[in-house]
This record gives C-alpha cells, sequence and structure tokens, in this order.
C-alpha cells in the first residue's frame, strides 16, 4: 500500500451521501422536478467505497445509473422523504454529504385525484417551503461528525459566483461546501465539473475542471484531512 493512499484511506468512516433530484408531487401522476442526474453524487459513493468507506447513498431521481458496487441505496421521492431518510442515516454517519438537488417549494396540497382540464382556466399551483434539510442536519451534528454541502451558482451582474459560495457557507453552516459554476451547459447532465472547495476558515481549493470522478477524489481528500486533523 502505498503511503499517500494510507492516508486517504477512509477505512472504518461511514459515509452518508444523498444524489439525484426530488420530486414534488402534484397529483397521482404529475410533479415538479430537476435536471439533477445524480452523477456527481454517485461519483462521490464510488469513490468513498473505493477508499473503504461504508456508503450508505440516498438516492432521489437519478438518470439510468448503476449502484456502486458495496453502497447500500435508499430510494426516495420528495424532498420530506429524503430529509426523514437523511436524518436517520446521519444518525449513524462520519461524514454527511448533501449532493442532492433538493426542490426548494412543494406544491401546498396533494390532490388525491388526477387533475382534470375541464372547467376553464387553471388554478394557479401553491407552493409551499421545503425544509432546509442541510441546515437541519448541520444543528443536528454529532460531535466530530463532518458535513458537506453543495452549491451550484451561476452568479450574476452584482455578485459573483464565489461571492454567492461564501454567502451559502456561512448560511449553512457546514464544515465544507463544494460550489460549482454552472451556466452555459456546465455541471448538469454534464461528466465534467468546474469549482472550488470552501471551508468556513477561509480556504478557498479550486477543483481543477474534469470528470465528476475527480471532483469526488477532491472532496474526499478534503476531508479525510480534516477527519485526520480533528482526531
Ligand atoms: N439543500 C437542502 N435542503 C433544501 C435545499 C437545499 O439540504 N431544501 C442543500 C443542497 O443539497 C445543497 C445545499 O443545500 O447541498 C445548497 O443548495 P442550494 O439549492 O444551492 O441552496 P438554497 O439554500 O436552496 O439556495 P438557493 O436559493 O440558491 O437555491
Ligand atoms: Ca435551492
Amino acid at each position: 500500500v502505498r503511503p499517500d493512499a494510507l492516508k486517504r484511506s477512509l477505512e472504518g468512516v461511514h459515509v452518508a451521501i444523498s444524489a439525484g433530484g426530488t420530486r414534488e408531487a402534484l397529483d397521482p401522476v404529475r410533479f415538479i422536478g430537476n435536471r439533477s442526474s445524480g452523477k456527481q453524487g454517485y461519483a462521490l459513493a464510488r469513490v468513498a467505497a473505493q477508499r473503504g468507506a461504508r456508503v450508505t447513498l440516498v438516492a432521489g431521481n437519478t438518470a439510468d445509473l448503476a449502484t456502486p458496487a458495496g453502497v447500500d441505496l435508499v430510494r426516495v421521492g420528495s424532498a420530506v422523504e429524503l430529509r426523514d431518510a437523511m436524518h436517520k442515516v446521519a444518525a449513524d454517519a462520519d461524514v454527511v454529504v448533501m449532493a442532492a438537488a433538493v426542490a426548494d417549494f412543494r406544491p401546498v396540497s396533494l390532490t388525491g385525484h388526477k387533475i382534470k382540464k375541464t372547467g376553464g382556466d387553471p388554478d394557479p399551483i401553491a407552493l409551499t417551503k421545503n425544509p432546509d434539510i442541510l441546515v437541519e442536519l448541520v444543528s443536528a451534528r454529532r460531535t466530530g461528525q463532518l458535513i458537506v454541502g453543495f452549491a451550484a451558482e451561476t452568479g450574476d451582474e452584482t455578485t459573483s459566483v464565489l461571492d454567492y459560495g461564501r454567502a451559502k457557507l456561512r448560511r449553512k453552516g457546514c464544515d465544507l461546501l463544494v460550489l460549482n459554476a454552472v451556466g452555459d451547459g456546465k455541471a448538469f447532465e454534464q461528466e465534467d465539473n468546474a469549482g472550488w472547495l470552501l471551508s468556513p476558515d477561509g480556504s478557498e481549493t479550486p477543483i481543477p475542471h474534469g470528470p465528476k470522478t475527480q471532483v469526488a477524489s477532491a472532496v474526499w481528500d478534503a476531508v479525510t484531512a480534516r477527519l485526520t486533523e480533528s482526531q
């Protein structure tokens, strides 16, 4: 075993990872969803398992992805289901990674029957906020537990991608934020990703543009370094 492989080992570490997009039901056949493929979360699970971790992957809707070898898979639909599953799994996890694309809002009411188009113009869809799972996990954090969040930002006229990322890291209170620059075909449904790893001590490590497996490796390198520090 090479010394750097030992240094990066996740042997004996239980990691909980969320991946994919949530689906918020409108009626028995319709939902509000998003374009998340789940590829980044699955790559994180695969690399963690390869490094010896016990991995629980909580997956919402994803592209047709193979479950990585040795990974326990839990399937969820809505944000509320994802929240319940993550709280359960996080209670026993050393590291928690929220890579899922959680719907910010869900329909206020779920119609038990299919909504029909008869009767003139449709009613607007009333929405309510979903719980912020990452914030909840941070407040329920066990001693020594490391929590990683994700952010996909575009930046705009007034605020850069990095500034949005810094503000999000503060707001969420997590130990690491994986910040991705999106837009112009970046990140979503793509094989490649680019961004930074932000931490509350102010460190901002660029993640070189590359496959999502490489991003996953960068995340686990940073996590391992922090786990070793805190021991
Ligand atoms: N997240 C979460 N629960 C939510 C929304 C987001 O746990 N209801 C998590 C995501 O999994 C991700 C991080 O929070 O790890 C950032 O998600 P993002 O959508 O960028 O943050 P929001 O707080 O929803 O802010 P925005 O208005 O930019 O969407
Ligand atoms: Ca959001």
